[in-house]
């Protein structure tokens, strides 16, 4: 293996027995690019040509008070597949609050779990006080990798070959922009949304093909929620409105503090270029929905795919310390339950049908992203290691037959979000890969793995070996070549 490492970074973060800051979750700080990777099983495809992008969070500063993984800085670990050769890289996201830590010479800002006066300078989000870290999704967009954060922050633009960061999106309105926007793959559009304290609360736009916001739209709520994703079809698009959110009276002391209010779900469908007032909101039973999987039209219908919560305020974890009991328990699918849900909304009557699609606790899904928006047969999602946000293996739904099948990935091996990769010149939905990376804390190694996706209960048909073990983190993409078409 040939490595070329970049200088340095500066960091002050100490050793800790963090839950997530140790183990699968040690920040990595060095950067590296390398190449001639050793092919540890089975030959790597020569019919996958583009990149697997995996954002991860890597604390570099010691935190000012109670870490959160979902704090740390943002790094993109990159695997290159053209014509069965691979490369690797990895950086982090330049981000204006990484620049300034660095010239500070360790953390600014507070995070997640510290009270706001935490921070010694002007934070961002829409909890207003936090570190705009870019760390939770990565996209492509416009020829571009774009990377976002769950909290709304400035999204950040990165070259998807040299994982450059190019600055932040011109695009990008002052409110900032969630993770989870999504691209229609048809129109080469992106929808987002953001969130904030102030009314009216929300705000979609859609940005596109060429890098140009086209419409920004006020989506006025009765008062500050917490949405995580969206969904759209190939006409409309679903914000959501839930009933976990901030309490009110302890926001008012300028608390952050989730609870279940007695409100249903609700669900805000919008033509895609539509306004505020074209707005049709769909009640449904009361949950909280972390990610979407897709949504499509069906004759009068809008059906959405995602995962439901049985428990979205979950109690802190008794076998976890207890300064961090309430963290793991919020982190853990097995305490908020999360299970594969499908919601049909009747465009005629205004009703909403619902019915959960399997009994096992799942989430951090993924579809062939070309039937975004469309419908689509097969659904892949990741099954955790009860009690932590650790992937331990991933089940394939076939929603048209109901069945599934479903592989483990070993002891103390743990996966990152595996997008599906289609096969160059692909006959249909399932011909392709699912890419994931993998961490072995047997070894303290990090491989990448490729499923088979129509041989998936064989499990992986290729290993590559990366030359260093990466931190885990939050979410994934697959990004096919050209870039920009
Ligand atoms: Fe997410």
């Amino acid at each position: 293996m040939r490595i070329d490492k970049l200088p340095p970074i500066r960091t002050t973060l100490r050793d800790s027995d963090h839950p997530y800051l140790t183990g699968a979750w040690t920040p990595l700080h060095e950067e590296v690019t390398a190449h001639d990777l050793p092919v540890l099983e089975g030959a790597v495809p020569a019919d996958l040509d583009g990149v697997y992008l995996r954002n991860t969070e890597n604390q570099i500063h010691q935190p000012l008070g109670r870490y959160h993984p979902f704090d740390g800085d943002a790094m993109i670990h990159q695997l290159d597949f053209r014509r069965g050769q691979v490369s690797y890289r990895n950086r982090y996201v330049r981000t204006r609050c990484l620049a300034a830590e660095q010239e500070a010479g360790g953390s600014l800002w507070g995070g997640l779990m510290d009270p706001p006066g935490t921070s010694l300078r002007a934070g961002f989000g829409a909890h207003g006080s936090l570190k705009d870290s870019s760390s939770t999704d990565i996209t492509l967009h416009a020829g571009v990798a774009l990377s976002t954060f769950y909290q709304c922050g400035e999204a950040y633009r990165l070259d998807p070959e040299t994982l450059d960061t190019l600055g932040i999106a011109d695009w990008a309105p002052l409110e900032g922009v969630s993770a989870h926007p999504k691209v229609d793959s048809a129109t080469g559009e992106l929808m987002f949304f953001n969130y904030s304290k102030h009314a009216p609360y929300m705000h979609y736009g859609v940005v596109d093909r060429n890098g140009r916001l086209t419409s920004y739209t006020p989506i006025p709520l009765p008062g500050p929620r917490l949405p995580h994703d969206m969904a759209i079809t190939a006409r409309h698009s679903i914000l959501n409105d839930l009933p976990a959110f901030w309490d009110r009276d302890l926001l008012a002391q300028n608390v952050h503090a989730v609870r279940m209010h007695d409100l249903p779900s609700r669900f805000g469908v919008i033509p895609r270029h539509g306004s505020a007032e074209q707005l049709r909101w769909f009640e449904a039973a009361p949950t909280y929905v972390l990610h979407f999987l897709n949504a499509y039209e069906r004759e009068h219908e809008i059906v959405m795919d995602g995962y439901f919560q049985e428990n979205p305020t979950p109690r802190p974890r008794k076998d976890a310390a207890s300064s961090y009991a309430h963290m793991m328990a919020y982190l853990d699918e097995h305490s908020f339950r999360s299970r594969l849900h499908r919601w049909r909304f009747d465009l005629r009557t205004g009703r909403t049908r619902e019915e959960p699609l399997d009994d096992r606790i799942l989430e951090f899904g993924m579809i062939n992203q070309q039937y975004t928006g469309v419908p689509n047969r097969y659904v892949y999602s990741s099954k955790a290691k009860p009690g932590w946000f650790l992937f331990v293996g991933f089940v394939k739904h076939d929603l048209q037959t109901g069945r599934s099948w479903e592989i483990e990935l070993g002891a103390n091996r743990y996966a990152s979000e595996a997008p599906f990769a289609p096969r160059v010149g692909a006959r249909d939905e399932d011909d392709g890969y699912l890419v994931s990376f993998v961490t072995d804390e047997n070894t303290g190694t990090s491989e990448c793995i490729l499923i088979d996706a129509k041989r998936f209960a064989d499990g992986p048909v290729c290993r590559i070996g990366l030359p260093h073990k990466i931190c885990s983190g939050t979410h994934a993409h697959w990004a096919a070549r050209p870039f920009r078409s």
